[in-house]
């Protein structure tokens, strides 16, 4: 029997990192030593006292049930106490602070609480992929704002055409940002909020890498800037802070109306995180934190190598001051998927193409710094050895 998809499903291309893994087993099949540095997956484990919180709670007969959906308020309360000590930010854990699957899963529902169809989404590109398909999802059109070298890798706001904004019900902004490494100011964050307001337009701000920066730079939250409580919310995790991208544990925060449509949303989708998992990540928040400013020296470690690596072979990139990533264009002559796909033929090491992350991705590739050191340092040695010096 063959079922015909549904529109919106034929419409949705695989997921990126799906396609990546494809590339991946593949060439794994064929014999070859793949080194992945595609995705941004920290390699590091989950701290152990984490994980001591996680078995303690599993033995609990009572975590084996149903889960609140909203997330337990201990949950939640460690969320806002952790945004009131590393942001000076307060928030209403009841109102304000939601539980997610992963701040993944709430970017993608978030637009069916304020997108119908027709309604523009202004979306950073090159941008996180669920901005843009968790919109089309919804049936809401993506408006999609360049992230040019030139501007720092932040959006022009001022270049968006007025009938544009005044359809948008929706904005998604992401520092540091993913793909590109770059860091956004609060003076920045102000013209976000005014610019908001002016519209009616809701902020969506994916904060997942406030924790990872470098050089003595702390990464602001949106929800630092007067008035962004009442244009926004935050979206967050503890993926990857401590390790645990599998754990599944995000919430957002901020606009109280926001945070509770898309829990009313998530009420009648899913059930919740387990509470075990919830247990783990209150853990996470309300634990010591050496580990991540550890961390972060290994991540500093790693880009040291990656950048001195590709400048030594000509490139000119600065040192990105948070996340894992390098943003780097791709040697003249070659497109962002010609580039990526020479340098897992030659040197078997898989680099994302910037357009997964969108059309102004072109002309760039992108490197996660999530693997062991050493095999990082293979990597790099892979491609020093495959790809000529190069003149920008
Ligand atoms: C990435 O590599 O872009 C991220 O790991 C994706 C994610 O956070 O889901």
């Amino acid at each position: 029997m063959k079922f015909v998809e549904a529109q919106r499903i034929q419409n949705l291309p695989p997921y990126l990192f799906a396609r990546i893994e494809q590339a991946i087993a593949e060439k794994k099949a064929r014999g070859v030593d793949v080194i992945s540095l595609g995705i941004g997956d920290p390699d590091l484990p989950t701290p152990g006292h984490v994980i001591e919180e996680a078995v303690k709670a599993l033995h609990d007969p009572a975590n084996h049930q149903y889960p609140s959906t909203a997330g337990m308020l201990a949950y939640r309360q460690a969320v806002a106490d952790w945004y009131a000590r590393r942001f000076g930010v307060t928030l209403d854990p009841e109102r304000e602070v939601v539980s997610l699957i992963g701040s993944k899963e709430g970017i993608a529902h978030l637009p069916w609480c304020y997108v119908d169809p027709g309604d523009v989404v202004l979306v950073p590109d090159p941008g996180y992929p669920v901005y843009s398909q968790g919109t089309i999802l919804a049936g809401g059109e993506p408006y999609y704002l360049p992230l040019t070298a030139d501007n720092g890798f932040l959006p022009d706001l001022a270049a968006v055409p007025d009938e544009v904004a005044k359809r948008a019900k929706v904005m998604f902004l992401n520092y540091p940002n993913n793909p590109t490494g770059a860091v956004a100011s609060k003076e920045f964050f102000a013209e976000v909020v005014a610019f908001a307001r002016e519209y009616g337009i809701l902020v969506c701000h994916d904060a997942a890498y406030t924790e990872i920066a470098f050089d003595g730079y702390r990464p602001p939250s949106f929800l630092e800037v007067p008035g962004a409580k009442d244009v926004g919310i935050e979206f967050h995790s503890v993926s990857k802070t401590y390790n645990m991208t599998g754990w599944r544990a995000g919430w957002a925060v901020g606009n109280a109306d926001a945070v509770q449509a898309l829990g009313r949303l998530k009420s009648n989708l899913d059930s919740g995180i387990f509470q075990a998992v919830q247990y783990a990540a209150a853990a996470a928040l309300n634990g010591p934190q050496e580990g991540v400013a550890e961390l972060c020296a290994i991540y500093r470690e790693r880009r040291d190598l990656v950048i001195d690596t590709l400048n030594g072979l000509g490139w000119r990139l600065e040192k990105p001051r948070a996340t894992f990533y390098i943003w780097a264009p791709v040697p003249p002559g070659h497109t962002s998927a010609s580039f990526a796909e020479l340098v897992l033929e030659k040197a078997g090491v898989v680099i994302t193409p910037g357009t997964g992350y969108g059309a102004r991705g072109e002309g760039y590739f992108r490197i996660s710094l999530t693997l062991p050191a050493p095999r990082l340092a293979e990597a790099m040695e892979r491609m020093r050895t495959c790809i000529d010096r190069v003149a920008f």
